[in-house]
């Protein structure tokens, strides 16, 4: 069995990591992505009450269950299916529903903690980091969050200046020096999606040979 390519695409929060994501995927189709969101691997607050759950730090790497993270990404890796965790951010808990994911050719690791492992960097083919402007995340993720998360701006302020500013000075903006390539977001940046699809296909192709 051919190892997949294996992309990691990092960036602050509401820089568009999605989005860039969801498009890459739509033109890949060929390939058949499969996208693995690093969200899903939250630590399950189940044992603190609502409004401890509600002060942690989301923002910090070490709210990740890291080791069950490498393990399934090695395996996918490795050709294998895993049974992917499901976190409901409404809780901050561990949903009982695993989805089973296959692996695939190409295999694209979504979020702002991607980077941060330094571990996962010798599973990784392509690292890439998504670069805006911090207003811009800021509004984008606000607008984001209410429109979609049914947040309030007070809540959505309040978050952000508590934790989210300073941990992304801390542990996510460092990361853009591990990345190969990073990639302006200000706008929709469709030469960029079309240099990495090209290159990520181009990779595929050279490894089936
Ligand atoms: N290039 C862009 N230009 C304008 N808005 C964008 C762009 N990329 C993403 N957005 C919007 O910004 C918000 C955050 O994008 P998202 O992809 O969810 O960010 P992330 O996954 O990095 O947190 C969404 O509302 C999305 O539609
Ligand atoms: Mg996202």
């Amino acid at each position: 069995m051919l190892a997949p390519f294996m992309v990691a695409v990092s960036g602050g929060s509401g820089s568009g990591k999605t989005t860039f994501v969801s498009k890459l995927q739509a033109r890949l189709d060929k390939e058949s992505p499969l996208v693995l969101s690093i969200d899903h691997y939250y630590k399950d607050l189940g044992h603190l009450s609502h409004e401890e759950r509600a002060s942690c730090n989301f923002d910090d790497p070490e709210s990740i269950e890291k080791s069950l993270l490498y393990k399934q990404i090695s395996l996918l890796h490795d050709g294998q299916s895993v049974d992917r965790p499901s976190y409901d951010f409404a809780s901050h808990t561990r949903t009982d529903l695993t989805q089973t994911l296959e692996p695939s050719s190409v295999i694209i690791v979504d979020g702002i903690f991607s980077l941060c492992y330094p571990e996962l960097f010798q599973l990784y083919d392509l690292k890439i980091f998504i670069d805006v402007d911090d207003d811009v995340r800021v509004v984008r993720r606000i607008r984001r969050d209410m429109a979609e998360r049914g947040r309030s701006f007070e809540s959505c302020a309040l978050q952000y200046l508590g934790t989210v500013k300073a941990m992304h000075k801390k542990h996510i903006e460092p990361t853009k020096a591990a990345a190969d390539i990073i990639i302006p977001w200000q706008t929709m940046n469709e030469r960029a999606v079309g240099a990495i699809t090209d290159l990520i296909q181009l990779s595929v192709k050279r490894r089936s040979l």
